[in-house]
């Protein structure tokens, strides 16, 4: 078996008296991608938080490359983030940013490099979703869909080992949701990147996931490989993706 890039063991997240994650219990393999299927409400946006080091659980463990970040000071999840690109849902980029601004934020924010060097990153991440030469513009002048791609610059823009992605395709036509899959798998393949992918796009689940996690219940109900999930007899999981696509399948 190869070694999970990330582990997660009995992770539970409650907001007053609101039990969203109940045990969670997953493995991320190294340079996989996996996809998390689930219904709305049901916490696959707090998993990932928990994922970035952005959320304190209520209990349970989460070891990424092999360290324990539950329990860790700000100052020390400083190198777990860094090893984190994260495709927020919605994209959250700056309004008052341009686009290179916006895709240079992690970069600057680490303080790690050079000016020059920042310049090259974003120009190479730019290019990598197809956006060269729009560098100065703002959020306010793209499509949904550019703005789409520049979060997804921003989120690979420091080559991190491991991508998050909240909704990737979400609110983009079938050609740019896409060219959105070519990339997670183009970097997947040249960078070797761990991808946990968020998605209601079943299409895309069967293009870009290596294995799926039916999240539901506050619990992880069925995990698989994409092609076990065409033949999968279990009744919860059969429903919600015929529900999800509208159309029964095989
Ligand atoms: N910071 C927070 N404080 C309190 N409750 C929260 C917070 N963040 C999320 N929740 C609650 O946690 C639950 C799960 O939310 P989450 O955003 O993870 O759902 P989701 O599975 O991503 O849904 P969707 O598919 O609609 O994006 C919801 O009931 C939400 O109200
Ligand atoms: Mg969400």
């Amino acid at each position: 078996m190869p070694e999970p890039y990330i582990r997660i063991r009995g992770l539970t997240q409650q907001f007053g008296v609101n039990e969203v994650l109940r045990g969670i219990d997953l493995d991320v393999f190294r340079g996989e991608t996996m996809a998390i299927l689930g219904s709305s409400g049901g916490g696959k946006s707090v998993l990932l938080r928990h994922l970035s080091g952005l959320m304190q659980a209520t209990g349970g463990s989460i070891q990424i490359n092999g360290v324990e970040i539950t329990g860790l000071s700000e100052r020390e999840l400083g190198p777990i983030r860094r090893q984190m690109g994260v495709l927020f849902q919605g994209g959250a980029l700056f309004d008052s940013l341009t686009v290179a601004e916006n895709v240079a934020f992690p970069l600057r924010e680490n303080g790690l490099m050079e000016e020059a060097e920042i310049v090259s990153h974003v120009a190479a991440a730019l290019a990598i979703v197809r956006l060269s030469g729009q560098e100065e513009k703002f959020p306010s002048e793209l499509s949904g869909g550019m703005r789409k791609r520049v979060a997804l610059a921003r989120a690979v823009v420091g080559r991190p080992a491991c991508v998050l992605y909240d909704e990737p395709h979400a609110g983009l036509d079938p050609i740019t949701a896409d060219s959105i899959d070519h990339l997670i798998r183009d970097l997947q393949r040249t960078l070797g990147m761990t991808n946990v992918v968020v998605t209601h796009e079943l299409r895309s689940v069967f293009h870009i996931a290596d294995r799926v996690v039916f999240l539901e219940g506050g619990k992880v109900q069925w995990t698989g490989t994409a092609e076990e999930l065409r033949t999968t007899t279990h009744a919860e999981l059969r429903a919600f993706v015929a529900g999800d696509s509208g159309e029964p399948w095989e």
